[in-house]
């Protein structure tokens, strides 16, 4: 791959500042000054630096963020885009989110730039769970084994999913597939509605309950082997 592309893909450069580092020298391929950022090199054997330091390869980004309430799902440019929220170097990365939390859902929200990895996740078959927090309006145990067992919409049946209470207005539920408005469209279908959602696990990951709202993190290996695993 071409050196430029090497070092923007480590984060720490845009293509074009890149491009700038290796003309002016700052960069080593295998311990040679090279100022060709259109040179070649082996991303797997390669050694480059950059001001001395040696910059690893890295393919993909995966970066949990902590979805803050009236931010939206998606990469356009929208003044309430969830990307908006990540520094500017991760958004040269072509990063996008994997799936999509209402504008008023808040939690875990997964972001990569690993398009095959968010296909598997998403697609039915690999019935990745998600569990949300929720508040709704009072349930009862028959509403619960009703939102449990599947529950015909309007344009689909949900599959039987997990639902604990831990009042008539509060609990978790755990589901495997991932329609528009999914979860409040089964709360409504019970005579409920949500008024608060907050997804806690997505695909074997948990929020961090470190992160505050807005705030976001890389993931740790062992969480990316974990998706990386859900996703083959
Ligand atoms: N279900 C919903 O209704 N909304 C979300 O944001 C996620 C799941």
């Amino acid at each position: 791959m071409r050196l430029d592309k090497y070092l923007a893909d480590s984060g720490l450069f845009s293509r074009k500042e890149a491009g700038a580092a290796v003309r002016r020298g700052r960069v080593t391929v295998n311990g040679e000054v090279c100022r060709d950022p259109s040179v070649k090199v082996d991303e797997k054997t390669a050694r480059v630096e950059a001001d001395g330091k040696p910059i690893g390869y890295v393919k993909f980004r995966y970066i949990m963020l902590n979805k803050p309430t009236d931010t939206v799902s998606t990469t356009e440019d929208d003044p309430k885009s969830v990307m908006k929220l990540l520094p500017p170097e991760y958004q040269k990365m072509d990063m996008f989110p994997c799936g999509r939390l209402d504008i008023d859902t808040v939690g875990l929200l997964l972001i990569t730039n690993d398009g095959q990895t968010t296909h598997a996740l998403l697609s039915p078959k690999h019935h990745c769970e998600k569990t949300y927090r929720f508040e709704c309006l009072p349930i009862d145990e028959d509403a619960r084994l009703r939102l449990e067992g599947g529950l015909e919409l309007s344009d689909f049946v949900s599959k039987p999913c997990k639902v604990s209470l831990t009042d008539p207005t509060h609990g978790e539920i755990t589901v495997t597939e991932g329609k528009y408005h999914q979860v409040k469209r089964m709360f409504h279908a019970v005579g409920s509605e949500i008024t608060y959602l907050e997804r806690i696990r997505f695909g074997g990951l948990e929020l961090d309950p470190s992160l505050e709202r807005g705030q976001w993190r890389e993931l740790r290996g062992d969480e990316i082997d974990t998706i990386l695993k859900l996703a083959k």
